[in-house]
C-alpha cells in the first residue's frame, strides 16, 4: 500500500466537512491534519533515531527465536484482513450523538497518527539499513502498520475526513531518541497496543451491544500484529543484556510510568466515548496495565505496582493538573500562562510520586518469545 501517495487526493481535492452538531466546528480533512501534527506530551510524535547504531545489531544470540518470528511475520496471516467486507456495517455517522462523534473521530486521528508514526520511523529504518534481519524486519513492521494507519484512514473518509499522511510525513516534527529509549518506548507502545486492542475487543464480544463502530471487529488479529512488533523489540533488547540492567533499570520505569500515565490522562478526555463502548476508563486502565505488566515481564526486571496506594490517587491528579493546563492554554493571556504553569507543576509533582513508587522485582526468563493469550 502507498500510504505516501494515497491520501493526497483528498487533501487537493474538496473533502465535504462533516458537521458536529453542538460544537460549533467543522471537522475537515485540514482539521484533522492540523490535529495529527500536534506535537504535545499526550498526542502521538514522529521519532528519529541513530541508525547506524541500530543497523549494527546482531541477532546471533537469539536467531533461532528471531528466524521464528520473521517466518510468521513473512507468511503474513493479516493479508487480507484490512478490508471492509461484509461484515463492515453501515456507520450512521450524522445520526451519532455529537459528543461522541467529536470524541470517536479523535480517537480515530489520534490511533491513526501512532500507527503511521510507527511505519514512518520503521521505514526509515529499512531504508537506511543495510543488516539484511534488522531491514527485513522493519521493512515487515513498515508493512503492517501501513495498513492499520490505512485503515483507520478508511474509517475517517466514510465521515468525510482523511488525515494527510504524506504532508505529515513531511511536515510534522521529528523528536530524536537514542536507539535504547526507541527499544524501551517503541516495545511498550507495541505491548499497551496489543492489550489495549485485545481489551476493547474482548469487551465488545460479551457486549456487542455496545459496538458502536465496525472497525472494532478488526481488532483482534489487529493486535496479533502489535504482539509480534512486541516481541521483536523484546529479542533486539535481548540481544545486549545490559539494555534491562543497572542504571537502564530506571530508565525502563521512566518509560513505564510514562506510557501508562499518558494512557490514562489522553483516555479520560474521552467520556463520551468510552460511557458508548459501555467501559469504565478506570477499569480500561487497570485491565490494560496489568496484562501490560504480565507481558514484559518476558523482557523487563521490573513492572510498575499499580496495586500500591499512591498509584490511583496521582494518575487522578495527574488527569486533574492536565484539566488546568488544557484550561490555562483556552483561556490564554496572562492568567492563562499561569494556569497552565500551576497545572505543569501538578503534573511534574504526580509523576515524581508515581514514579518514586518502589516497583516489583521479576527475574527475567531465559528466552522470552510469548504467543497471544489473552
Ligand atoms: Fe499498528
Ligand atoms: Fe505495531
Amino acid at each position: 500500500m502507498n500510504v505516501q501517495s494515497e491520501p493526497r487526493k483528498h487533501m487537493n481535492g474538496k473533502s465535504s466537512p462533516v458537521s458536529l452538531h453542538g460544537t460549533n466546528e467543522n471537522m475537515t480533512s485540514e482539521k484533522a491534519t492540523d490535529v495529527a501534527m500536534q506535537d504535545t506530551l499526550l498526542t502521538p510524535r514522529f521519532y528519529t533515531t541513530d541508525f547506524d547504531e541500530m543497523d549494527a545489531i546482531d541477532v546471533s544470540p537469539v536467531r533461532e527465536d528471531w528466524d521464528k518470528l520473521i517466518a510468521q511475520m513473512v507468511s503474513d496471516p493479516n493479508k487480507g484482513h484490512f478490508k471492509k467486507n461484509e461484515d463492515w456495517d453501515h456507520v450512521d455517522w450524522d445520526g451519532m450523538e455529537p459528543e461522541l462523534k467529536k470524541e470517536f473521530i479523535d480517537f480515530l486521528i489520534s490511533s491513526c497518527t501512532a500507527e503511521f508514526s510507527g511505519c514512518v520511523l520503521y521505514k526509515e529504518m529499512k531504508r537506511r539499513g543495510s543488516n539484511k534481519d534488522i531491514t527485513q524486519l522493519f521493512q515487515l513492521m513498515a508493512r503492517d502498520e501501513a495498513r492499520h494507519a490505512g485503515f483507520i484512514n478508511d474509517a475517517l473518509r466514510e465521515a468525510g475526513i482523511a488525515v494527510n499522511l504524506g504532508f505529515l510525513t513531511q511536515q510534522k516534527k521529528y523528536t530524536y531518541f537514542r536507539p535504547k529509549f526507541i527499544y524501551y518506548a517503541t516495545y511498550l507502545s507495541e505491548k499497551i497496543g496489543y492489550a489495549r486492542y485485545i481489551t476493547i475487543f474482548r469487551h465488545l464480544q460479551a457486549n456487542p451491544e455496545h459496538r458502536f463502530h465496525p472497525i472494532f471487529k478488526w481488532f483482534e488479529e489487529w493486535c496479533n500484529d502489535e504482539f509480534s512488533h512486541g516481541e521483536a523489540f523484546a529479542l533486539l533488547m535481548k540481544t545486549d543484556p545490559k539494555l534491562t540492567k543497572g542504571h537502564n533499570v530506571l530508565w525502563i520505569k521512566f518509560f513505564l510510568t510514562a506510557v501508562y500515565s499518558t494512557m490514562y490522562v489522553r483516555d479520560h478526555q474521552r467520556p463520551a466515548f468510552h460511557d458508548a463502548l459501555g467501559v469504565d476508563p478506570d477499569w480500561y486502565a487497570h485491565e490494560v496495565f496489568t496484562k501490560t505488566s504480565k507481558l514484559s515481564q518476558q523482557i523487563f526486571p521490573i513492572t510498575l505496582d499499580i496495586e500500591h496506594p499512591r498509584w490511583q490517587p496521582n494518575l487522578e491528579r495527574m488527569q486533574r493538573a492536565s484539566v488546568t493546563v488544557a484550561k490555562g492554554k483556552q483561556q490564554g493571556g496572562l492568567g492563562g500562562l499561569i494556569k497552565r504553569g500551576i497545572g505543569m507543576a501538578q503534573a511534574t509533582r504526580a509523576f515524581i510520586a508515581l514514579y518514586t513508587i518502589p516497583a516489583n522485582k521479576h527475574v527475567v526468563p531465559a528466552t522470552t518469545r510469548l504467543e497471544p493469550a489473552y
